[in-house]
């Protein structure tokens, strides 16, 4: 396959210190340019990674014509606004997570997904743990799933970082509650119907950094999570199921090119005895999410916009989890 040309808007930490080394090792990209706000920050990443081509401006990364491929690793905010100007420069675009502030915000992107290939980066998908997962789960190793339970936390209250910044899509369920909407969506292979939350906001700083809720996803189904950014670094994904439980210990920062462990309960054994745990192979997720991208692009088959519609999907949970803040109450996924 001819490696697919990208280019990667800011010098963001993720994409320094995770996804551009993988983009790098990976024979399926050239890692072509990456721009910054400041010309002197893109050419010290550049330099530091040797990365070909530096711009001082995203605009002027956009408008070179070989770029194929944009990732968008910029904060919240300019995830929609950013997406939108490359795919209207004809790139193809894997954009951070939450990919929108909203659904309705997500949904202007809904013509230009039919031209080019754009997705929501959840690199947690590509992961063989996932996978396992959700193939243990339809192949009914769990009995019938009934509830999917997630935690997720870590500890930052530097109000200069973008996560406790709430005007620019700030705090603990755009960050991290989108994994946990979205394990639930994963496993269950279906969508829930109505939800309910409970916030705890950062008086001094405004964005949440505790919230809890529930996710009725009808049958006799439900996600229950906790995600904080203000609280000891935890995670956990555990699936329970009628027969059988499944247990995911780093479910979401799989170590790089790690053998993450799963934990498959048949036996119900209050002592744990009939634990049986798997250690899944090596595996790094962002390069097989940058890959299964760039084979998509060069597949050839036209954009058919289920990227977005899957983004759209998850924005449609995290509104409703918004509204039952702001209602107390629950809240049906419109
Ligand atoms: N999938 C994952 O595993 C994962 C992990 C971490 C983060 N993320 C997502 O990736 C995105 C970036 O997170 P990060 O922690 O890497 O962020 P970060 O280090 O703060 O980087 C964000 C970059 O955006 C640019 N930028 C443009 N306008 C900005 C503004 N008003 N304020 C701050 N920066 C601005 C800056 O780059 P320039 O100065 O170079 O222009 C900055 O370096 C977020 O959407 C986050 O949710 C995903």
């Amino acid at each position: 396959m001819k490696p697919v040309v990208w280019g990667v808007l800011s010098t963001a930490k993720i994409g320094i210190e995770k996804v551009i080394p993988e983009m790098l090792a990976s024979p399926l990209v050239e890692l072509r340019a990456i721009a910054s706000r400041s010309l002197p920050s893109a050419q010290a990443a550049a330099g530091q990674l040797g990365i070909q081509q530096a711009y001082g401006s995203y605009e002027d990364l956009l408008a070179d014509p070989a770029i194929e491929a944009i990732y968008n690793p910029l904060p919240n905010h300019l995830h929609v606004p950013l997406t939108l100007q490359a795919a209207a420069a004809g790139k193809h675009v894997l954009c951070e997570k939450p990919f929108a502030l909203s659904a309705d915000e997500a949904l202007t992107v809904q013509a230009a997904a039919t031209r080019v290939h754009i997705e929501e980066a959840f690199m947690v998908r590509h992961h063989p743990q996932w996978q396992r997962a959700r193939e243990l789960v339809r192949t009914g190793r769990i009995g019938t799933p009934r509830a999917v339970q997630v935690f997720f936390s870590y500890f930052n209250d530097d109000g200069a970082n973008i996560r406790n910044q709430a005007a620019i899509g700030g705090g603990a369920l755009y960050d991290i509650g989108c994994y946990a909407v979205l394990a639930g969506r994963y496993l269950f292979e279906a969508e829930p119907l109505r939800v309910v939350s409970l916030v705890d906001r950062d008086p001094a700083m405004g964005v949440d950094r505790l919230t809890s809720a529930l996710l009725d996803f009808g049958g006799g189904r439900q996600v229950s999570f906790t995600v904080s950014t203000q609280s000891v670094p935890f995670q956990r994904v555990q699936v329970v199921g009628t027969t059988g439980r499944i247990e995911l210990f780093i479910p979401f920062n799989a170590a790089r090119g790690g053998q993450m462990r799963l934990a498959l309960d048949e036996g119900g054994a209050l002592d744990g005895s009939g634990v049986t745990v798997e250690t899944l192979p090596a595996a790094e997720q962002y390069r097989l999410e940058v890959e299964a991208f760039s084979r998509r692009v060069r597949a050839g088959t036209p954009p058919d916009a289920s990227g977005l519609g899957d983004a759209v999907a998850q924005a449609r949970v995290i509104d409703a989890l918004w509204q039952s803040e702001r209602s107390g109450g629950w809240k049906s996924v419109e």
